[in-house]
């Protein structure tokens, strides 16, 4: 039996790279998919049929699934994708929140559109798609759901280029430990993925540099973010919720959460001697805190048996 028997998914952008690979997995898994995606080109403009073929790749598998070619950049696309959980299979159980595009360009060059139109996509869009599903698990008191939200290096680390899609995918980050709070009581947990595969959005990019880029390679490709999620989708991840996980490079991490590292107080105004004082010791803190980190998140071999 499959780890994810008898549960509903709902996979937003799932027709092309990450998403579709999730979908495919989750439905290896035992569940039943809603396979929605747009069909936008990957600065989100135009439309495809992109679902109807993953779904039917499903299907042709021996899975169960259906396509949604609705936006969840709005909140009627966000209610019409999940109402096509419950019109096909009667319930749902976990959502990832996947769709994406990208507008990169320096802030000297952002218009309004690309400001705009990476706000509507990633970060309204998991409003849109997580709102009628948290409704859903707090009227029917349905325990045990999932929400898998994406983010990027791009918001947690910060990338040239990209302060449109950086601004966003870090508020996915902190829209995620709100969520995670709030959906506590209910047994659902809520994760934020922070991925890096080679698919239509980063190829370009990485040929650019002069890579080569070979996606089929299960280190390089959307394949390898695929059986992550379904892990965190699956009853071994009931008590892991609010984390940050990253997937990239045939490596898998836990990231840091923003913290305070080291701190002085005083009862009074600080003053600018103070501050001189103090700033600089308050550096060397994080200085040395992220020298730890650093060595401490380099990627180590894992034993495999036989
Ligand atoms: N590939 C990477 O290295 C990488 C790195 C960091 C974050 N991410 C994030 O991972 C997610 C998946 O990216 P990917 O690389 O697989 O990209 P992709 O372009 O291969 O797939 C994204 C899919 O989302 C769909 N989509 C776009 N707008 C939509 C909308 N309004 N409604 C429904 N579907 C829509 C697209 O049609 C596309 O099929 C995105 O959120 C992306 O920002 C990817």
């Amino acid at each position: 039996m499959g780890v994810l028997e008898g549960k509903v998914a709902i996979v937003t952008g799932a027709g092309r790279g990450i998403g579709r690979e999730i979908a495919l997995d989750f439905a290896a898994a035992g569940a039943r998919v809603v396979v929605n995606d747009l069909g936008a080109a990957p600065d989100g403009s135009g439309a495809a049929r992109v679902a109807d073929e993953v779904a039917e790749e499903i299907r042709e598998r021996g899975g169960e699934a259906v396509a949604s070619g609705d936006s969840v950049a709005s909140v009627e696309g966000g209610h019409a994708i999940f109402r096509a959980a419950l019109d096909a299979f009667g319930q749902a159980d976990i959502l990832v929140n996947n769709a994406g595009i990208l507008r990169d360009r320096t802030i000297f060059k952002m218009e309004e559109d690309d400001w705009d139109a990476i706000m509507a996509v990633h970060l309204k869009g998991h409003y849109a798609c997580t709102r009628p599903f948290a409704r859903y698990i707090r009227e029917t008191g349905r325990h045990g759901c999932r929400i898998l939200n994406f983010s990027s290096v791009s918001g947690l680390f910060g990338n040239f280029g990209q302060s449109n899609y950086g601004a966003a995918k870090a508020g996915i980050a902190g829209f995620s430990r709100v969520l995670a709070l709030e959906l506590a009581k209910y047994g659902c947990t809520v994760n934020t993925i922070s991925p890096g595969a080679a698919t239509r959005l980063t190829i370009p990019l990485r040929e650019g540099r002069g890579d080569t880029v070979d996606p089929s390679d299960p280190t390089v490709g959307p394949q390898q973010v695929a059986p992550v999620c379904t892990w965190l989708a699956s009853p071994a991840a009931q008590d892991v919720t609010g984390q940050i996980i990253n997937v990239m490079r045939g490596t898998v991490g836990i990231m840091q959460q923003p913290a305070i590292i080291r701190s002085f107080k005083v009862d009074r105004l600080w003053s600018q001697d103070d501050l001189d004082r103090v700033m600089p010791v308050l550096l060397d803190a994080k200085r040395a805190h992220d020298e730890r980190v650093e060595k401490e998140g380099a990627p180590e071999d894992l034993a495999v048996d036989g």
